[in-house]
């Protein structure tokens, strides 16, 4: 499996960044990994045009279960594929604490994800009072059954693992209870999925930075980060690229 390193920009970037992505580009034009940068909405075609002929991806961070409509202020797949993305980012903590994000409307989403041609990045992960309250495994469980599309594939379908307390916080699991969260994601989407689950990459995101990556990339079961704040910045985002 060709393990993926992404970068969620969230609510940051203007045209001015998209020299971080041709510095990317130049710096790694043969990664050993797949790379994804999922900018703001006003920048994927900008970031896609700038990026073409290259090793990175462009991504979207959400998009809307229908393909058109009376939908003020959203996007559908079908619009992102459109402005030449290749996967969306779904789920995140952030839009299910933002916008009231349920499983039921993430796996809708997904639905359309992989009717436009796109592959979702589905985002799970516990409060910081639910891993206290012992309560991770069954939240996690609970997501992922609830948002990920049966029939999913290797090729349609890549889970990102996001403790809500590590996102931003510079705290992160330790290397033990991503290794449980990783090898539970496994084997409950061996249960939902079968056989395909073995080849879905599973992706850790909080706080990942140039000086933790390598150690987090050596857990069994992590084949990639989505990475924020990181992801900024060429030189950093690349030395994550690096390390995996
Ligand atoms: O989606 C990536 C994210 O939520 C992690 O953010 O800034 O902790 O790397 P950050």
């Amino acid at each position: 499996m060709r393990k993926l390193a992404a970068g969620n920009w969230k609510m940051n970037g203007n045209a001015a960044a998209l020299a971080e992505l041709t510095a990317l580009t130049e710096a790694h034009p043969a990664p050993a990994c797949d790379m994804l940068i999922c900018p703001p909405a006003t920048l994927i075609a900008q970031a896609a045009w700038a990026t073409k002929g290259t090793r990175l991806a462009i991504g979207g961070q959400d998009c809307h279960p229908k393909a058109s409509g009376a939908h003020t202020g959203d996007i559908s797949a079908a619009m992102l594929k459109d402005a030449c993305a290749s996967y969306v980012i779904l789920g995140h903590s952030e839009r299910r604490a933002d916008h009231g994000e349920t499983d039921e409307l993430v796996l809708a989403k997904a639905l359309a994800a992989v009717e436009a041609g796109l592959v979702p990045v589905v985002c799970l992960g516990e409060t910081e009072a639910q891993r206290d309250a012992g309560q991770t495994l069954a939240v996690i469980g609970e997501q992922l059954a609830g948002s990920v599309p049966a029939g999913s594939t290797a090729a349609t379908l890549v889970i990102a693992y996001e403790p809500v307390w590590a996102i931003g916080t510079g705290r992160t699991p330790t290397l033990d209870q991503i290794a449980e969260v990783h090898s539970f994601l496994r084997v409950s989407l061996m249960k939902q999925i079968g056989g395909e689950a073995a080849g879905v990459r599973l992706l850790y995101g909080g706080s990942v930075k140039p000086s933790n990556a390598a150690e987090i990339f050596a857990v069994g079961h992590v084949d990639g980060a989505l990475v924020g704040g990181a992801s900024l910045k060429a030189a950093d985002f690349g030395a994550i690229v690096a390390a995996l």
